[in-house]
């Protein structure tokens, strides 16, 4: 089974988490991005020192983590899960990147992207489709937006790339579009 079918399939169970959320909606199960396609999504958005990253749904943080220290990004993320978030600054304290990189618990669809180069994305398409217009109404020109193996319905992507093998035998396709 692939790893797109399999987040699927985790839906049944974001669906009823979803009618506990009072503020905000759980949009897609937390099924995390192997390491060797996070980092092929930050090559492929060549995020730059300095630049500001955030990924949408920030699981355990590993995409904001490697921005920050590999990439020399400036990274946040937005996580709705309270331990999720709780966790993923732990361990960002504990690795000293508390200068580069910050997680915000909260609901990604409540927050200012204006000040974004890079966006990260690994979330159903029914998301991806609810943040698209928050997205067009506040990037700036230039940004870059990574999508992990859903598009953004709507959007017409520049480039795509597909990981054949993320070391587990799974394959993974990353989309790139820019503002
Ligand atoms: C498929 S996981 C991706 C995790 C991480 N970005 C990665 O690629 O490893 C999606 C994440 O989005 C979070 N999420 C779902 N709905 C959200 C919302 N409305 N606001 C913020 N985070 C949300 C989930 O809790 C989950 O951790």
């Amino acid at each position: 089974m692939t790893n797109r079918r399999e987040m699927i399939a985790a839906l049944g169970a974001v669906a009823l988490g979803a009618q506990e959320a009072k503020k905000g909606e759980k949009l897609a199960p937390y099924y995390p991005t192997p390491e060797l396609v996070v980092e092929k999504m930050l090559q492929f958005a060549a995020v730059k020192r300095g630049e500001t990253v955030f990924d949408l749904g920030s699981g355990d943080g590993r995409i904001v983590i490697m921005a920050a220290q590999k990439f020399g990004a400036n990274a946040m993320g937005v996580e709705f899960d309270k331990d999720l978030a709780v966790q993923s600054s732990e361990r960002i304290k504990r690795m000293n990147l508390a200068s580069k990189a910050k997680i915000i618990h909260g609901d990604m669809l409540q927050q200012d992207y204006s000040s974004a180069d890079v966006i990260t994305v690994y979330l159903l398409p029914v998301a991806n489709e609810k943040l698209r217009p928050l997205l067009e109404k506040q990037l700036k020109k230039g940004a870059r937006i990574v999508a992990h193996d859903f598009e953004v319905g709507g959007w017409k992507y520049d480039k795509q790339e597909i990981i054949e093998d993320d070391g587990e035998g799974r394959s993974h396709t990353i989309f790139l579009y820019k503002r």
